[in-house]
Parts: structure tokens; sequence; C-alpha cells
């Protein structure tokens, strides 16, 4: 950043039209493009803020074919929801548009010619699988089989969900085609590729050289790819829907999503501003910032960034903030597992309340690291944030106004020490805010602002106005005045983080606009200003509100388990001889302990009526020691001794499992004596 710039251009990834949104979706990418882009519009910047729907790819084509749609019925659906969510949420982009526009289809084609006729690309030809009957060519996730590694069926041409195994195609043992059941054949089809290898040089200069200031996490990744060593990408499929690629004999092909989507950031800036639309993505003076899920780091700092070169008028990003992902009660946010709080259902469960989720996800923000939404810290966020520090100093501040002073702010009198000392606590705001806006630091930043809370919620209470009023008018209008000064100070705060409750707040000041500029000062209400009458910015939230939520989600994984439920093939068929080699019988544990630096591993003592032996169990994520002990369980016995990190095993106690592969624990409906031989 050691230009200067005259604008800036901030993109957000464009969602997959494939399913609504949810708040990875907005604690990723949306929440902090926001945060940023009112920041920069606040300090009287010039700013374009361009979103819009990803419409094209082989997902969108699997899901109309499921419910039995087109492909557009698909993304009309989800492009709608997806834009009244992020309008709702105050997300304020300048346009939100979507890949199936007639000006992108064209935008991108062209770059697409641009590209082949300056001879950018490299043709190939390679083996693929076609189907026969369907008369088509078929993406990886149209063909199933077994899993060459755990041989589950319906293992997809890209991966296995059994067992997590990335595959390709031919991987598959008895691939089927998905669309019409057939084998697939191996036929010839010819692609264009972009060959990033010719590229890797000024790459490297450019992202590891020259944007050493890039996040972590985003130059680690890139640096990583750029070690290995860049090949040759693919920027054409076989499929149809999608841009058809514009040269001859190329029927049947369509750009490849990668290769369209980011364009679409172009397109839409077209469709806004039809004139001056090149200003935002041709001026060296313009900055150019995208901001991006981790997934999407590849293609925005190495692949796009290459198109952009190729094509040769484009600037290129300066920035690419990526956060990290963000779990949900601990586990990885799923679509299709419905693992997910979604932005139109949470709206209906909690109306109004868009910037306490903004908050939380802010004060959660997976800048650095993966991060967790748990419903238990929004609520105490919430409740003891945003209600008990903010919301209630502002209103006290607003109420004893209107008590003591007809509404009317008065007259700031001899300041003492404390006074003064609670000023210089925040005559520095705006700069610590700035040196961690700048730098794409919006949970420091934010923890910033509700310090400025704290500090007025804390002079209040310290000073007591209310206790003064009998004695000191005097007194009260100067602690009244500073706390209003400080009341007005947050309406600046907090607009990029909070948009609704700022736009609140100004209302009850009875201000309409507030300049960055003035962040900090003392004399944002003069003498005498009128305010209007306190609303509250906050309320509480109760048990019972995120107890539902909470059993929701629990909804949710029990559905989930049963739907993937599946009894264990049946063995073979043995004789009764075998059966009674087995020695199983009814034991008690007498002692438990987790065997150190294991995670799953539990050394038992177990009571089994002949001795007194040490059993060793994988049951530590189920079980704690004293979960165990005095039970009575059932015990092979007879098995030959094994030995567990060193530790000799003598038998096998038998616990069946739940979905989850959760054990509990089976015992005799009623003691009975250790040594009782099950038959
Ligand atoms: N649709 C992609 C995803 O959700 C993101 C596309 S970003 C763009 O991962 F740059 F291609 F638009
Ligand atoms: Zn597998």
């Amino acid at each position: 950043m050691n230009k200067n710039f005259k604008r800036t251009t901030v993109t957000t990834a464009l969602p997959y039209a494939n399913g609504p949104v949810h708040i990875g979706h907005l604690a990723g990418v949306y929440v902090p493009a926001d945060i940023y882009v009112r920041y920069l519009r606040l300090k009287g910047q010039e700013v374009l803020f361009i979103g819009g729907s990803d419409e094209h790819g082989v997902p969108i084509t699997i899901r109309a074919r499921k419910e039995g749609c087109t492909p557009q019925d698909v993304v009309d659906r989800y492009h709608n929801l997806i834009k009244k969510s992020f309008e709702e949420f105050g997300i304020s982009f300048d346009v939100y548009s979507r890949t199936t526009s007639d000006t992108h289809h064209h935008l991108a084609s062209d770059f697409f010619k641009t590209l082949y006729e300056k001879g950018e690309f490299i043709e190939k030809t390679s083996q693929q699988y076609y189907d026969e009957e369907a008369k088509t060519f078929l993406a990886d996730r149209y063909i199933t089989g077994e899993c060459p590694h755990c041989h589950a069926e319906g293992a997809y041409g890209d991966q296995c969900e059994k067992c997590g195994s990335t595959l390709s195609p031919t991987d598959l043992i008895n691939p089927k085609s998905t669309i019409s059941g057939s084998k697939p054949v191996m036929k010839e089809t010819k692609h264009w590729y972009l060959p990033l290898d010719k590229h890797e040089s000024w790459l490297r200069q450019w992202i590891l050289e020259d944007h050493k200031e890039w996040r972590p996490n985003v130059y680690g990744q890139c640096k990583s790819w750029l070690d290995v060593g860049l090949q040759p990408r693919a920027v054409s499929r076989d499929l149809d829907w999608g841009i058809p690629v514009p040269v001859e004999g190329a029927e049947g092909k369509v750009l490849y999503v990668w290769f369209d989507a980011p364009i679409g950031y172009i397109s839409n800036t077209k469709e806004l501003l039809p004139d001056s639309w090149e200003k935002w993505w041709k001026d060296p003076e313009t900055r150019l910032v995208h901001f991006i899920g981790k997934d999407n780091i590849v293609f925005h700092c190495i692949v796009f960034p290459a198109m952009l070169k190729a094509e040769g008028s484009y600037i290129l990003p300066d920035n690419v903030p990526s956060n990290e992902f963000l779990n949900l009660e601990d586990d990885k946010i799923s679509t299709s597992r419905n693992w997910a709080v979604w932005l139109h259902e949470y709206l209906v469960d909690f109306p109004g309340k868009q910037d306490v989720l903004r908050y939380v996800l802010t004060a959660n923000a997976p800048e650095t690291k993966d991060n967790n939404f748990t419903w238990k810290d929004f609520q105490a966020r919430n409740n003891n944030e945003l209600v008990a520090v903010f919301g209630n100093f502002i209103n006290r501040a607003i109420v004893l106004t209107h008590k003591y002073f007809d509404g009317k702010v008065p007259a700031l009198g001899q300041l003492s020490e404390y006074d003064q000392a609670t000023i210089q606590e925040f005559v520095d705001v705006k700069k610590t805010l700035e040196e961690y806006l700048d730098v794409f630091r919006f949970r420091d930043a934010q923890k910033e602002a509700m310090n400025l809370a704290r500090i007025g919620n804390k002079y209040l209470a310290d000073t007591e106005p209310w206790k003064l009023a009998k004695t000191d008018m005097n007194r009260v209008a100067t602690i009244m005045n500073i706390s209003l000064q400080i009341a007005a100070n947050l309406a600046i705060a907090f607009d990029p983080f909070l948009p609704f409750s700022a736009a609140k707040l100004r209302n009850m000041l009875n201000i309409d606009s507030f300049t960055w500029e003035s962040l900090g000062s003392t004399d944002l209400l003069a003498e005498g200003h009128a305010l209007q009458a306190a609303e509250l910015l906050f309320e509480k939230i109760e048990d019972s509100a995120i107890d539902a939520q909470i059993q929701r989600l629990l909804d949710t994984k029990k559905a989930n388990e049963q739907a993937a439920w599946q009894p264990q093939a049946a063995k073979e068929d043995i004789q009764f001889e075998d059966f009674t080699k087995l020695d199983i019988r009814i034991g008690t544990i007498l002692e438990a302990k987790p065997v150190p630096k294991t995670s799953k591993l539990m050394q038992l003592l177990v009571d089994t009526g002949l001795d007194k032996r040490t059993i060793v169990s994988g049951v530590s994520e189920s079980f704690k020691p004293e979960d165990m002990i005095g039970k009575q369980v059932p015990v092979l016995i007879n098995l030959k001794p094994r030995s567990f990190r060193g530790i000799e095993s003598h038998g096998m106690i038998l616990y069946p499992s739940d979905a989850e592969g959760k054990y509990l624990l089976m015992s005799p409906e009623r003691e009975v004596r250790p040594g009782t031989v099950l038959a």
C-alpha cells in the first residue's frame, strides 16, 4: 500500500446460486467487505462495492436434474433469495447482479475471444468419459462407481464422500453415468487451457516480493502453490449450461465456471455504469480489493490475475483479504447436511436483529484461524455487550437528558479531572480504528468501538448524575453533555459495523449524518440541540429463544444420523462349535483411567469372576472414567492378549455404538455375579 490510490473497487466472491446463504458466507466475506466499504464511504472516499450471484457450474445442473426443473429455474430462485438476504442484512452493494445476465455473457465471451486471438491459450485433447445414451460428456460429478480405496458404492468421479479421498473419474470401479445409468465410454475431447506455468515468474515477483503485506494465510497458500509449480488449467468444459466457447469447433462446450465468474465482477460494474465502468477496472490509480473465503484464494490470487494480465488492459488486485472458515457449534457448516444458520430463517426467528448477528460474526470473525459460532455465545454477546454496555449507556444518556434538560443538550461547565481523563481516553479512537480498518482487522476494530461504549457506561456509572440532580444541576449538565458527545461518537464508530443501530442512534440524537473526520471530538452536538425520544437499541435475548435454536440443530443432527444409518452387512454363517469357542462373560469394571497421550484409549481393571485383569478399550471419547466404574459389561475373556501403547490388554469389552460412532454401555437388567457366562 505504498501507492496513492484515487478510488477503490471492492468485490465480494459471487455465491453459487444453488442454495440460500448462511452465517458462514456473512462472516467470511460479506460483513467484513461491507464494514470496509462503509468505512471508506464515511471517509468520503470514492468506492464501488460489487456483488452478484455465480450462476453457472455443474452443481446447479445437478440440482436442476434432481428437482426436475431447468438450471435457469434454480438460479432464478436462489439469486432472488440471496439478493434479498444481503439487502436485509444491510450489505450495501452498489450493484448485485448475476452471471446469467446478457452483459456478462457478452463480456465474458469477448474476454475469452481476446485471449484466444492473442494466442494466450493452448489447446489440448484428452480422453474423457462420455455417455452414449445421453450423448453427452460427463462432468466428474455425473459419474459414480465403487471407491478404489474404501470400496463404498456411490463414490463420485471427483471424490468419495465415505472415505473423503480425492478421485479422478478413471479411478472408479464400475463407473456409471448418473444421467442414463449406462456405462460411460472414453472419448476424445478438445479443450482450451490457460498456461499458468508461463505466468509463474511474474506471479512470483508480484505476490511473493511485492505483496508481503497480504494476510499470512493468503500469502502462505500462494507461496505453496507457486513452490509446487503451476500447470496449465482448462478453461472450458463439455457441458450444456454456461457461456458457449466463442470459437469455431467448440459446439457443446462452455466456459469453465471459474473462468467466467470472476469476470462477473467486471460485468456487474459495467451493468451499473455502462459509460464509466472502465475507470474502476483499468485505471492504475484504482485500488482493487477482493473479499473471499479461503477456498477461493488460488482463483483470485493466481488464476484471475493471470487472466487479467493476459488480457492486458486491466489492473490487478492490490489486496485479497481472505478469511478462514466459521464452524457452527463445533461442526463444519454444511449445506448438504443442513448444518447452518440460514439468513432468511434467522430473520424469521430474530426479526430486526440483523445488527446482533453482524456484531457477533465480527466479534468471532475467522480472520486468522477457523472460528466457532455458538448460540450461547451469541446470546452472551447480545446480553452482556450490546444490551448491558452499548444499549444501556445510550438509553441512560438520552433518557436522563429528557428528564433533566427537556431533551436539549445542556451546557458544558467546568471539567473535573475525571471528565478530562475520560475525554482523554477516547481522543485517539479515530486513529486506532483506522489502524485496524486499513489492514482489514475488523474484529479488533469493533472491539475498539465497543471500548468507547464501555468508557461511556463507566463514566455514567461513576459520576451518578441521578444522585446529583437535587444538589448540583450545573455538574449534571456537564456530565450529560459529555455523555451525549460520547453517544454521538458511538454513532460514528459503529456506523460501519452496525448500520441499523447507528442509524437509530443518529435518529435519537436528531442528526442526519456525521463525518468520519469528526470522530474523537467532544463538540459533535451543540448546546441547546434538541434530541428525539429514546428508543431501545438492543433487547435481551431470553434462554427460550436460544434453546429453540439449539434444539433445532440437535434435531438436524438426529435426522442426519437416521438418514446416514445403514445396518452392517450380515457376516457369513458359522457353526455352533465356532460360537462355543467364544468365552463371553459379565465383568465388573473396578477402575478406569485414560491412557496418557492418547485421545481414545482407556485402561480398565475388570473383575471377571476368575481374576482381576487389565483391558484396554478405545472408548475415551465416549465415556468419562466415572461413567464406567462400577458398571457391569460383557467381556470376551479368551481373546489372546494384545498390547496397546505398551499396556497388555487381556480380553475385550463389547459395546454398541450410536450412528455417530459414540459408544454406549450395555449392562444386564440387574446386577449378576461377575463371571456369569453369556449363552
Ligand atoms: N461461487 C464461488 C464460491 O462460492 C465463488 C466465485 S467468486 C468469483 O466458491 F470470483 F468467481 F466470482
Ligand atoms: Zn472411499
